[in-house]
């Protein structure tokens, strides 16, 4: 027997506002249990914002198999106190743990980096506790070891517009000490 894997679109969540409360409970499932429930109401109020105003400082991408969200990425604002004079950051990355590995993950990054590109925006920053091999393998680079919230991780960022402008055959400059 073939086995045929359903398609799954990449869209923004501004396209899908009726999803909004499923792609919260993904991140819930991952990151909020345990958590108060005044902490998923946050969550949801975010979404839903992002949902609403697709702002370069609140946007989400969704991935889809066909009505159901499997991946959810979010841009907002800021993220972590210790580097709030940077901006804007990429928030809740996650796909569905039996949809992994599927490039589903970089297909999200690449939305949500493509709309911050027509932003304007030229840089990104994450903080990620484990999946900074993920971010290097989509040309993101390390930044900075930080404890956030009691939790260690790795701080990255990538140059967008360096990305464009070397779209062809080039030579980008190393990356300078002074991000
Ligand atoms: C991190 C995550 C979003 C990646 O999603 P995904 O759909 O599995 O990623 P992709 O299939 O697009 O992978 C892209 C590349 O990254 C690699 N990769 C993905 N997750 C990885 C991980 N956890 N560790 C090492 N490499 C990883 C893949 O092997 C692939 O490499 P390749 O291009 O050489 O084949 C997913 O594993 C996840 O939801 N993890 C739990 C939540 C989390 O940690 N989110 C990040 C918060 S900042």
């Amino acid at each position: 027997m073939i086995k045929v894997r359903a398609m799954i679109v990449v869209d923004s969540l501004a396209t899908h506002p009726d999803v909004t409360s499923q792609v919260v409970d993904l991140a819930w499932y991952e990151w909020g249990i345990g958590l108060p429930d005044e902490e998923y109401q946050c969550w949801l109020r975010l979404a839903a914002e992002d949902a609403r105003l697709n702002s370069t400082f609140s946007a989400g991408f969704v991935a889809l198999d066909g009505n159901v969200p499997v991946g959810v990425v979010q841009l907002h604002e800021s993220d972590i106190k210790e580097m709030n004079d940077r901006s804007p950051w990429v928030c809740g990355m996650i796909v569905k743990p039996d949809y992994r590995s599927r490039g589903i993950g970089r297909r999200l990054l690449g939305a949500l980096e493509s709309f911050a590109i027509s932003k304007g925006v030229e840089r990104l920053w994450v903080f990620t506790e484990s999946a900074t091999t993920f971010y290097e393998k989509c040309g993101w680079l390390p930044y900075a070891h930080v404890i956030h919230d009691g939790e260690s991780g790795t701080v990255l960022t990538k140059q967008l517009e360096s990305q464009r402008r070397c779209s062809g055959i080039c030579v980008c400059p190393p990356p300078s000490g002074t991000l």
